[in-house]
């Protein structure tokens, strides 16, 4: 028996979980969906069934539940960990909550899924340092990694219902979005850097077990629907034999790789599960350098997709 639940099930994540595990090949033998109190009651379907929503609360959890995917904030994944605990229940969580917990793993299963040693909250990691640390485990393993240097072309998805809504409905209280650039996404620290690109820093040398890796990114928003562009600068160990690296690109699961610019935009990269990845040439300007450059789906591989894949790592582990 499986029975799964899907927390956010009404939020852009949420609603693409739910079509990322129909699609799946895991058993699901009864879902639950829960979202806020204003969603209580709306239908959605799965595998042909008709699923109610519930209002989230300590006491509409089913005990029965094995697993948990949580897409509804920080704030709801901090308060309802050790709820999920007390009951036995797996938690996959898409917040940025527990992702630098030491004791909570985070996972890419095509990089890392080694790192899961049966603990009980899995969390699922930033959007964009998903799609570029697969081509970076690639680098890595051949030419070793020395420096990364990231800047990224981040979708209004990335921000919920509320940043599509801004995109569609510009207006002076909703921000700035609609033909513009915005170097800005989540709050500054107090170093200067925005608390996403501290995602991306931290989170890459977390996924890479490598803590002493020097990683630097610029995050930035720009005005399409959905699905994210990372630019990525790599200064490997050892000098990058370019077409050895292609082969193998063209061989990891999860990767397409192909020179022709029209697959390389936010536009092909929307509604697949696959990272894109092309442009790679070498940097001229520092030695065993090279740039290469990523596009996939922030709801899809960036979120529901990686995390349906955790899922299936650990139920195909437990049986
Ligand atoms: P709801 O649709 O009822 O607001 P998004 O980031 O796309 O806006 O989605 C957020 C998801 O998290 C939605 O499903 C939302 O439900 C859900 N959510 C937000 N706050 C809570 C909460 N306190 N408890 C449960 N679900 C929540």
């Amino acid at each position: 028996m499986a029975e799964i639940a899907i927390i956010g099930a009404t939020g852009m994540v949420g609603r693409q979980m739910l079509e990322s595990l129909e699609s799946s090949s895991c058993r699901v033998d009864r879902l639950y969906l829960y979202a806020s109190k204003r969603s209580e009651g709306v239908t959605m379907t799965f595998r042909g069934t008709t699923v109610t929503v519930r209002a989230l609360s300590e006491s509409s959890i089913e005990p029965s539940i094995d697993y948990a995917l949580f897409s509804a904030g920080g704030e709801t994944a901090r308060a309802y960990a050790h709820i999920m605990r007390k009951h036995n229940i797996v938690m996959i969580d898409n917040s940025s909550a527990w992702r630098m917990d030491p004791e909570v793993p985070l996972i890419v299963p095509e990089v890392n899924k080694a790192h899961y040693r049966g603990e009980p909250l899995i969390a699922n990691p930033n959007c964009s340092t998903i799609q570029a640390v697969v081509p970076l485990y690639v680098i890595g393993r051949l030419f070793g990694l020395k420096r990364v240097a990231y800047t990224t072309y981040q979708s209004v998805s990335g921000s919920g219902r509320k940043g599509i809504d801004a995109l569609d409905n510009p207006s002076p209280e909703k921000g700035h979005i609609s033909d513009n650039v915005i170097p800005q996404i989540d709050v500054f620290e107090t170093d200067g850097y925005t608390k996403e690109e501290h995602k991306m820093i931290h989170e890459t040398r977390k996924i890479l077990l490598d803590e002493s890796l020097p990683v630097t990114a610029t995050c930035v928003r720009v005005p399409v629907s959905n699905a994210h562009a990372v630019a990525i600068n790599v200064t490997t160990k050892t000098p990058v034999d370019i077409e050895v690296l292609k082969r193998h690109l063209n061989h990891q699961p999860g990767i397409i790789l192909t020179d022709t610019i029209e697959d390389l935009t936010p536009k092909a990269a929307r509604d697949q599960d696959a990272i894109i990845v092309g442009r790679i040439r070498p940097d001229e300007s520092l030695e065993n350098t090279i740039h290469l450059w990523t596009v996939a789906d922030n709801l899809r591989k960036g979120a529901a997709t990686n995390a349906v894949q955790i899922l299936k790592t650990i139920m195909e582990g437990q049986t």
